[in-house]
């Protein structure tokens, strides 16, 4: 049995334009993934947000979901356009007020409500002025998450600037199969800077709010290696584990860019930026899935690109690689870069088929296999001295899985097409086991 610390915290996490749905109501502006959801080729499946996992109308059931698999804290994001629609300017008390509501009945279920400020969603008018390219866009969303702050943190005590600052660059500008789909190597530098520079804004204006509210970043990662072991392929491989693990969390947690971007962002940066950059935070959030392969790519902005896991790798329905060791360096290497700071595992999960139905639901032993594995070498890596304090499951239900659509399925419970039932899968009752007895069977 290997139990888990008193007091570690179990949850799970989503995010708006994933699950909720009602992109057109209560006043709600337009982001730049409704524009992308909604310009043809973009989207598996021509899928959108639109109506999602209506979450937006059912949120009352999905938190008493929540509450039935024990979870100790829930982790939302707040959509920027519900909030402020043009992205600046007049509040959408409306859109606002749904958050309020979400937030009371995590309350009453006795679940801790993690506010999460940005999970990718800008809005369109922002993008339209320029987005994250523009330095301005900084203080637009340390502005616009002052909004959320102040009405949310008489009862919510911890918030998360962004989820993943380091793929809105990356997939966004330099990949482009993200919103908003360019690829240009001076906007993804651009955007690293600019976001960086909109979290240390944030965080400064969250502790002129309270300075007893909890803050920190929400960034994805994992082992970076090279697709095929020649020279081209290994330095392929210590570029994108720049791109990926360096440049947005090097100036947060050590104060300084990594090279070989530190130069060329130099221009970008302005007295002051850094150390807003580099104010303390209270946690390091981790969103962990798997190793990643790289491979030079003349054609991408930055000279590289994610390459498929070698043949015969064990692999999810994403085509990432299945290794809980990778999970074990990842959260050793936070140990041993960044100080040994407080680690919540902000997003841990895997997509797979969920095409074995017993007794009407989706029996995903894959998915329990996977969730016993990751959180094992979690509990490993706890006893080896990482400050692990707690661990979200992504997702507690099927949702958007942005430009794959509904095709990819990561949750702990399915949701019907068309009647958007939920119906718990096998593994839903095994991580209700699971947190229940804090500790792995
Ligand atoms: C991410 C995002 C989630 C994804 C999940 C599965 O980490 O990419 O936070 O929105 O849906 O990770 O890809």
């Amino acid at each position: 049995m290997k139990s888990f610390p008193d007091g570690f915290l179990w949850g799970t996490a989503a995010s708006a334009y994933q699950i909720e749905g009602a992109v057109d109501e209560d006043g709600r502006g337009k982001s730049v993934w409704d524009t992308f959801a909604h310009t043809p080729g973009r989207i598996l499946n021509g899928d959108t947000g639109d109506v999602a996992c209506d979450h937006y109308h059912r949120y009352e059931e999905d938190v008493a979901l929540l509450k039935r698999l024990g979870v100790g804290a829930y982790r939302f994001s707040v959509a920027w356009p519900r909030v402020l629609p043009e992205g600046t300017g007049a509040v959408n008390e409306p859109g606002l007020a749904f958050y309020d509501r979400l937030v009371d009945a995590l309350l009453a279920a006795g679940i801790e409500p993690w506010c999460c400020l940005h999970h990718w969603d800008m809005p369109q008018a922002i993008e339209d002025r320029g987005g994250w390219r523009s330095r301005d866009c900084a203080q637009w969303f340390a502005d616009y998450a002052a909004v959320v702050v102040e009405r949310l943190h008489d009862r919510v005590k911890r918030y998360g600037t962004f989820n993943e600052p380091n793929v809105v660059p990356w997939v966004g500008y330099a990949m482009g199969v993200h919103a908003p789909g360019r690829r240009s190597r001076a906007e993804t530098l651009a955007a690293m800077h600019h976001i960086n520079l909109a979290h240390g804004r944030t965080v400064a204006a969250i502790r002129a709010i309270d300075p007893a509210l909890e803050v920190g970043s929400i960034i994805s990662k994992g082992p970076i290696a090279p697709a095929l072991d020649d020279a081209a392929h290994r330095e392929a491989a210590a570029l994108l584990d720049v791109i990926w693990r360096r440049v947005m969390c090097d100036p947060l947690w050590l104060g300084r860019y990594p090279a070989p971007f530190a130069e060329e962002i130099a221009p970008l940066v302005e007295d002051g930026d850094m150390a807003l950059i580099s104010a303390p935070l209270d946690y390091f959030g981790l969103n962990h899935y798997n190793r990643s392969y790289a491979a030079p790519d003349p054609e991408n902005p930055l000279g590289v690109t994610e390459a498929a896991p070698p043949a015969g790798t064990s692999l999810t329905s994403m085509g990432w690689e299945i290794d809980p060791a990778a999970f074990g360096e990842q959260l050793r290497d936070v140990r041993d870069r960044y100080g040994n700071p407080p680690v919540y595992v902000t997003e841990n999960g895997a997509a797979f088929p969920d095409a074995t139905i017993v007794d009407g639901r989706v029996q995903d032993d894959d998915r329990i296999a996977f969730l016993q594995g990751y959180i094992g070498a979690m509990h490993d890596a706890i006893q080896d001295g990482c400050d692990v304090r707690g661990y979200f499951v992504w997702s507690f239900l099927d949702n958007f899985e942005w430009s794959l659509g509904y095709d990819l399925t990561f949750g702990l419970t399915s949701v019907t097409p068309g009647s958007l039932e939920r119906v718990p899968k096998a593994s839903f009752d095994w991580m209700r086991g699971t947190i229940a007895a804090n500790a792995l069977a």
